[in-house]
This record gives C-alpha cells, sequence and structure tokens, in this order.
C-alpha cells in the first residue's frame, strides 16, 4: 500500500530505532513526504543498511549511532544534530520473552530501560532542540497493544509499553500549550525481525486472531504516524491509536 500524502517539506524528525522495521519505514516515508530525518539507532549493521538503502535521499538523511539507554550517548548524538527538530518518533524497542517464572533481573532491567527510560533519555535530551519556530511540533511514541491489554510471557515489555502511554498523556498535558501534541500509537502483531522471531505457529495464530486476518505491515504503522505529524491531526493529543487490525475489540 502506497503511503498517505502529507508533505513534510521544511521539517526535520528524528526516528530512534530508525535504521530497522518498523523505524526503517517510518524514516523511508517522512523522506519521501520530503521530510528530512536523523535516524538513532545502535546497530551499526542495521545503520550501514540502511544508509545504502537509502542513498537516493542522502541529503535529508543524517545517521548517528546512538543508544538509547544511555544518557550520555543521546546527549551527544543531540549536539551533531543537523536540523532542529520538529517531530520526534520514540520507536527504538525491544524484547526479551520469558513467562514471568522464568525471566530473570536483566531480562526486566534490559526491556525497561530501552523500552521506558530510553523514552525519558531522548525526549528530555532532545527537547531543548525542538525548532522553536514551529507551530506543530509532535512527539509520536511507539507503544504496543500489550502495553493496554498484557500479554503471557512479557511482563518486562507490557510493564513498559503501559508505561509508554503514562508518559506520552501526562506529556501531552504539560506541553500541550508549548505547541506540542504527545500521541502513543500502540500496534498489533506487525512483521518485522521482532515478530519472526517467535514461532511460526505463534504468528499463524495471531494472524487467526485479528479480524481483517493478516499481521500488519510496518507501513501500516508508519501511515498512523505520518497522520499524527501532520499538521491535519493538530487537535489530537495524549490519544493512543491501536493499529492492530482490530486485535483487541
Ligand atoms: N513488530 C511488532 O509486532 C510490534 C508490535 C508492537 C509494538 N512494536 C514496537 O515497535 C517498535 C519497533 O519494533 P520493530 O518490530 O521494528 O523492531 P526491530 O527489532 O525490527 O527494530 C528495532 C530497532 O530499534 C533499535 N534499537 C534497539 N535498542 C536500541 C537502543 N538501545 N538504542 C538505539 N536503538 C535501539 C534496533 O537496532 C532496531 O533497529 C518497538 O518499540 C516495538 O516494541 C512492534
Amino acid at each position: 500500500m502506497s503511503n498517505l500524502q502529507f508533505s513534510f517539506k521544511n521539517k526535520s524528525a528524528v526516528v530512534t530505532g530508525g535504521a530497522q522495521g518498523i523505524g526503517f519505514q517510518i524514516t523511508l516515508s517522512f523522506l519521501q513526504a520530503g521530510g528530512n530525518v536523523t535516524v538513532w539507532d545502535y546497530s551499526e549493521a542495521a545503520l550501514e543498511s540502511a544508509k545504502k538503502e537509502l542513498a537516493s535521499f542522502k541529503d535529508q538523511v543524517q545517521f548517528t549511532q546512538v543508544d538509547v539507554t544511555q544518557k550520555d550517548s543521546c546527549e551527544k548524538a543531540v549536539q551533531a544534530l543537523a536540523w532542529p527538530c520538529d517531530v520526534l518518533v520514540n520507536n527504538a524497542g525491544i524484547t526479551r520473552d520469558k513467562s514471568f517464572g522464568k525471566m530473570t533481573f536483566e531480562d526486566w532491567n534490559d526491556v525497561i530501560n530501552t523500552n521506558l527510560t530510553g523514552l525519558f533519555n531522548v525526549t528530555k535530551t532532545l527537547s531543548e532542540k525542538f525548532n522553536t519556530a514551529s507551530a506543530h511540533k509532535r512527539i509520536i511514541n511507539i507503544s504496543s497493544v500489550v502495553g493496554l491489554y498484557g500479554n503471557f510471557g512479557q511482563t518486562n515489555y507490557a510493564a513498559a509499553k503501559a508505561g509508554v502511554i503514562g508518559m506520552t498523556k501526562t506529556l501531552g498535558k504539560e506541553l500541550g500549550r508549548k505547541g506540542f501534541t504527545v500521541n502513543a500509537i500502540a500496534p498489533g502483531f506487525i512483521a518485522t525481525a521482532m515478530t519472526q522471531a517467535m514461532p511460526k505457529e505463534t504468528l499463524d495464530a495471531m494472524a487467526a486472531k485479528v479480524p481483517v486476518a493478516r499481521l500488519g505491515s510496518t507501513s501500516d504503522i508508519a501511515n498512523a504516524v505520518m497522520f499524527l505529524a501532520s499538521e491535519q491531526a493538530s487537535y489530537i493529543n495524549g490519544a493512543v491509536l491501536s493499529v492492530d487490525g482490530g486485535l483487541v475489540i
């Protein structure tokens, strides 16, 4: 499916985890809509591969190796920004799935540090670099349906993603007067490396549960991000948009 036709000419986005999967598609969508994008990702291999794939957009895109769990790494990346930021997409995330009985302290800490503290680190360090001239400043946080409803084997991930929703609503209240909207997207099951790590029978069972009878694509999520980032979405603030094919109806 082609992307919706929004224009981001003269606008800049920072996309965390933007070198792969959903984040890569978000990056590509902004670039195709004429925007500049700074990709923050910690994977050297993913950054290299994205750089090659996006060579035709080289004047519009900056790649920076950043670990969102590290405040210092975020601060350094902020100093290197080529453009002031109009749109921040907090997308970087990991899973360390295990039933609660088997989940280790490390599994818990890794996921909370990346999927929740990472958003604080990035949003906090970037907050001074938002484009003060921009009337439409946007923060879009990628949560998950499991943050709304829980999921077997994902105590750490569901807690982090629920935390993202609390953070989104609070920042929506605090920053609304300063020209920001802050929203979350709760994807359902999207076909990426993250879901491909799951057993095939689990994926088939997931698809069978979705009323539209398929897993989502990365474009399904990128299209929702484009809309929330657009000027047309100016009055949407503190919302959690489920993009899940009706999984949780
Ligand atoms: N795939 C799904 O079904 C699904 C469903 C709901 C929510 N999500 C969320 O969507 C987001 C993207 O998921 P995906 O499926 O594209 O995953 P992915 O693993 O394909 O990509 C995640 C990207 O984040 C980067 N990253 C991870 N930790 C990082 C860190 N500490 N610092 C910087 N970059 C880091 C990785 O290098 C990678 O490029 C995640 O927040 C995920 O939780 C995914």
